[in-house]
């Protein structure tokens, strides 16, 4: 598909030069240690503008995600914002523990564990999430990250999209058994266009993909 936008600026981005650069899992199977923090982290440059902190991501991610927006804008959808994209390990750790309090407060769960088992499917521990490796982000156009957002015109352009500026949508919907996550309509992951666009076209999750190619998990 042809781009609306002038893509030549943002290639070199979008299509690293070693096209397993960005190809490797963070999940609770390949945590990161409690002291990475990537180098090249810059402003996303698409921040909610509600007073939350400027969201930063890698500079190949950032500079992708720049054309993806730009590209989104001249489809009309012009109003999708970066909630939260790189995260440290003590930030998740206090994401993670006030999740898991909510939950516990409802009392819905008879044991911690039960519990627990519950937050796990939408968020995760410290040193597992992804949000840690500067790679990924939320962005959609809704309060917050709900259901809400899944099949919205904007959700569906996303994810039919992301691939061609070297995203993967990280959580699909008929993808939660290998995830082990719910569904995130709002949830990106910058990989690289070739890997990005094999994805795409096979219907891979980073899981399955990462493990069919021998890549670094
Ligand atoms: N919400 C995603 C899974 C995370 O916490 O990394
Ligand atoms: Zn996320």
């Amino acid at each position: 598909k042809a781009y609306k936008i002038d893509i030549t600026p943002y290639l070199e981005f979008i299509e690293p030069e070693d096209k397993y650069e960005y190809v490797y899992l963070v999940n609770p199977a390949n945590p990161l240690s409690k002291d990475y923090e990537p180098e090249d982290l810059t402003d996303c440059g698409h921040t909610r503008k509600d007073g939350r902190a400027t969201q930063k991501l890698r500079k190949y991610a950032a500079e992708s995600l720049k054309a993806f927006l730009s590209e989104a804008k001249q489809y009309g959808f012009d109003d999708i914002t970066v909630t939260s994209a790189y995260r440290s390990y003590s930030y998740q750790d206090y994401l993670f523990n006030m999740y898991f309090q909510q939950d516990w407060a409802t009392g819905k769960y008879k044991t911690k564990e039960e519990c627990e088992k519950h937050t796990l499917t939408y968020s995760t521990k410290p040193g597992t999430s992804e949000h840690q490796s500067g790679l990924c982000l939320d962005m959609h156009n809704h309060p917050a990250a709900t259901d809400a957002f899944g099949g919205t015109a904007e959700a569906d352009w996303l994810e039919e999209n992301c691939y061609r500026f070297g995203f993967i949508l990280r959580y699909p919907k008929d993808k939660t058994d290998i995830t082990g996550i719910k569904y995130e309509p709002w949830h990106f992951r910058f990989v690289g266009r070739d890997a990005a666009t094999e994805m795409h076209e096979l219907g891979l999750t980073l899981e399955e993909y990462v493990a069919a190619n021998s890549v670094h998990p």
